[in-house]
C-alpha cells in the first residue's frame, strides 16, 4: 500500500543508495516491494537488470522508467497490489517529482551535512508545501541526513540539524553514515547481507545502520497514519 519517495532536486545526496536499501531491507524482512527508477541514468534499475543479467534474484519488482504521463496509473496499480511502493527520483525539480509526490505517503528527502545541501533540501521542502498548498492534501515528509561520520558530529552537521528542528522540519530518527558497504552494493550489485569481507569493510556496522534506518521509515508511516507527523505542514491547520 504505502508508496515511499525519494526526492531531492539536489543531485547525489544518496536518493538512489538509500532507496535501494530501503527496498532491501523490506523485502529480507518478507514485504513484496515494488522499486520504480524515475531517474534517466537508472541507477537503481541498473542495479536490477545487472543482476537478471548475471542470473541474480532480485529481491523486489524493479520497474524501469515509467513517463511523466504514466507515473500516476504506475503508482495507483501497483500501490493496489504491492504493500510498499519506493520511488527513486532524479536530482532536479521536475513535473515528475511533484507527481510522484502527489501520490506519496512518504517523501524522504536525503541530504548531507553541508551548507549547500541544507539550501537545496530547504528548498524540497518548500516544493512540498507548494505542492501540498496545489493538491490540498498533506504530504509527509523526512529528512534523512546521509553520509555523515559515524563517529563524530561535525559542527555543520550540529547547526543544520538545529537550523531544520527550529524551523519545524520532520526529520528521520537515524542518519545513513557514511559506508563502503554502501558504495559497495553498486560496485557488486549485491545485496548487504551478500557482501563479503573482501569487497567492504564495516559490514555488520553498516547493516545495523541498514536495519535502524528501515525501521525509523515504517515509524515514520505508523506516525503519519496515526496522525502523528509533521505539525508544520501548509495544510495541518485546515486538517
Ligand atoms: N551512505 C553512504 N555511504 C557511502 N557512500 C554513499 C552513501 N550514500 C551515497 N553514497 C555515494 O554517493 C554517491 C551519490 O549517491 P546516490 O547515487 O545514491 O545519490 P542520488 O541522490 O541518487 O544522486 P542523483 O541525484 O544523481 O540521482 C554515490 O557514489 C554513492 O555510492
Ligand atoms: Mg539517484
Amino acid at each position: 500500500m504505502p508508496v515511499i519517495s525519494f526526492a531531492n532536486p539536489k543531485g547525489g545526496t544518496g536518493k538512489s543508495t538509500s532507496a535501494l536499501i530501503l527496498a532491501l531491507e523490506l523485502a529480507h524482512r518478507g514485504g513484496k516491494v515494488a522499486l520504480i527508477d524515475c531517474d534517466p541514468n537508472q541507477v537503481t534499475a541498473g542495479w536490477a537488470a545487472a543482476r537478471e543479467a548475471n542470473g541474480d534474484t532480485i529481491p523486489f519488482t524493479a520497474i524501469p522508467n515509467p513517463g511523466e504521463g504514466d507515473i500516476i496509473d504506475v503508482l495507483d496499480t501497483l500501490s493496489a497490489e504491492y504493500p510498499f511502493v519506493i520511488v527513486d527520483l532524479e536530482g532536479t525539480a521536475s513535473l515528475m517529482m511533484s507527481r510522484a509526490m502527489s501520490r506519496s505517503d512518504l517523501t524522504v528527502i536525503p541530504m548531507q551535512a553541508s551548507p549547500v545541501d541544507a539550501k537545496q533540501a530547504a528548498r524540497a521542502v518548500a516544493l512540498i508545501r507548494v505542492e501540498e498548498k496545489t493538491l490540498r492534501r498533506r504530504i509527509p515528509m523526512r529528512i534523512l541526513m546521509t553520509r555523515n561520520n559515524p563517529a563524530i558530529r561535525t559542527r555543520d552537521e550540529k547547526a543544520i540539524v538545529e537550523q531544520l528542528e527550529s524551523a519545524g522540519v520532520p526529520m528521520l530518527d537515524v542518519p545513513l553514515h557514511e559506508r563502503a558497504a554502501f558504495r559497495a552494493l553498486f560496485s557488486f550489485n549485491k545485496t548487504l547481507r551478500e557482501l563479503t569481507k573482501a569487497e567492504s569493510a564495516g559490514l555488520p556496522k553498516a547493516l545495523e545502520n541498514a536495519e535502524g534506518f528501515a525501521y525509523f521509515v515504517i515509524k515514520a508511516l505508523k506516525d503519519e497514519m496515526r496522525g502523528e507527523g509533521d505539525t508544520n505542514s501548509a495544510t495541518s491547520e485546515a486538517a
